[in-house]
């Protein structure tokens, strides 16, 4: 049998599946907030760990030049900030963390430090930071800065990047706050540090203006790809999200990632490995098979152009250069998502593009079948990889799809033990770290 192991929902703050039949939801209800509040309170009744907001701040132009595919398909806009959304989502819950994203290329880190600070506050500890390094010059663009720096470097930075932030959320001693009426004193100024931080990439005097949160430094999430940044995830994150298509490959995954944690002088155990998965559920094997078919059957036009536009913008790759029904190009190189590239041109050597499509739409593993069989499936890749749990993502994203898995699929977890059914403590890293 496996071990127990974590769950973890994948989301952007956009749009759900609006042409799906099961996706009636007005633009309003979303942008308030709504949505993700029905969603988030299923989840923490399912045991999730935690939430998780990707983000990107551009409308993308990777396809032929132009905005026109990225706004036609709602791709990465709209988008709001899921910062904000945090706190909200808090009050209406009291247990399942909440991660958001911010980059380290484009956030100063004491605006990072401060304004993650604030939210473990109101959240009383739950909140984590998903650190990426932005993979798009277009995003860049918005910041100042004509063009991003070489990918490796762009992890010298977010490693430089991490560590003042982690200094600035450690610059108040625990006990700086001593609030003594006879002395008048709030804060006793010899507990608190500046930085005077002179960097290659930042300069921070420090410092902070605020007292840490519960957490002191917080969980911090990762999804490092490439061997750069494989080697920061592991030397950094408490939770690595992965999509890895085939059980070999996320062990490989896995064991790799324990193996550099170790080398850099941490518990293996201290990280948590998620794999993206979007299981597909029926209540039948037939019915799950034909949903499976008609979602990533890559029959419709529009799918398809979707996925060419999603994948030309986390590749910075125009795909529109290229005949659907020819071999999948192998001398693509990009400074975007290089491992994301490197992966699809190893797995579609000898296939059209049109062949590797069904497959991208699709991340993570196959998974097909009623809650019961779909259970049994995550349970043996479980068992097969060692660990940590998933990171479910809706396909579609649907109030539906979510009653399916947190309903369905989530409690026969839970009846077998597999999946928690309560949460011992206050913080999302004790909850994540406890097992
Ligand atoms: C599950 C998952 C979530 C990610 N979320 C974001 C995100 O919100 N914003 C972003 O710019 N990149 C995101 N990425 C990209 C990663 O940060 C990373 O750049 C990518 O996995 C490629 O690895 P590499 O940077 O080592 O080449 C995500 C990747 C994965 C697998």
């Amino acid at each position: 049998m496996a071990k127990p192991f974590h769950l973890a929902w994948f989301t952007s703050f956009n749009p759900p599946a609006w042409r799906s039949p099961w996706g009636g939801v007005s633009g309003e209800e979303w942008m308030t907030g709504e949505y993700h509040i029905s969603m988030i309170k299923q989840m923490e009744r399912a045991g999730f760990d935690f939430i998780m907001f990707e983000d990107s701040t551009m409308v993308s132009d990777a396809m032929g030049g132009t905005e026109e595919l990225d706004l036609k398909h709602g791709l990465h806009s709209p988008k709001l900030d899921p910062f904000p959304m945090l706190p909200i989502l808090a009050r209406e819950t009291k247990h399942i963390g909440l991660i958001a994203t911010g980059s380290t290329s484009f956030y100063p880190p004491f605006i990072l430090a401060r304004v993650m600070a604030t939210m473990d506050h109101l959240t009383r500890g739950r909140v984590g930071w998903n650190v990426v390094t932005s993979s798009e010059d277009i995003a860049a663009q918005n910041y100042g800065i004509d063009q991003l720096l070489p990918h490796d470097e762009r992890y010298d930075m977010a490693e430089e990047h991490v560590e003042v932030v982690k200094r600035l959320w450690e610059s108040w001693e625990p006990d700086a706050i001593v609030m003594d009426r006879e002395t008048g004193h709030y804060a006793d100024h010899t507990k608190v540090h500046r930085l005077d931080h002179v960097g290659k990439y930042f300069k921070v005097r420090g410092p902070l203006n605020m007292p840490p949160g519960p957490q002191g430094v917080l969980p911090i999430c990762q999804a490092g790809g490439s061997p750069r940044g494989r080697d920061f995830a592991a030397k950094h994150a408490n939770a690595i999200v992965v999509t890895q298509p085939i059980v070999s490959k996320m062990k490989e995954y896995r064991e790799d990632i324990r193996a550099r944690a170790e080398r850099f002088g941490r518990d293996p155990d201290d990280i948590k490995v998620l794999f993206h998965l979007s299981p597909v559920i029926g209540e039948t094997e037939e019915e799950a098979r034909e949903q499976h078919h008609r979602l990533f059957g890559m029959e419709d036009p529009l799918a398809i152009e979707k996925v060419l536009a999603m994948t030309a913008a986390v590749t910075e790759i125009d795909f529109s250069a290229y005949d659907l029904d020819a071999p999948f190009p192998q001398d693509l190189t990009t400074n975007g998502h290089q491992s994301v590239l490197q992966d699809l041109m190893d797995r579609n050597k000898g296939k059209t593009l049109r062949q590797s499509l069904s497959e991208r739409a699709q991340l993570g593993p196959q998974v097909i079948g009623t809650p019961t069989s779909v259970a049994d499936q995550m349970e043996a890749l479980m068992e097969e990889v060692g660990g940590d749990g998933f990171l479910l993502l809706a396909a579609p994203h649907t109030r539906r799809y979510i009653d399916a898995v947190c309903s369905g699929v989530a409690p026969e977890l839970q009846r077998r033990g597999l999946v928690r059914t309560s949460y011992p403590h206050q913080t999302l890293k004790e909850n994540l770290l406890a097992f």
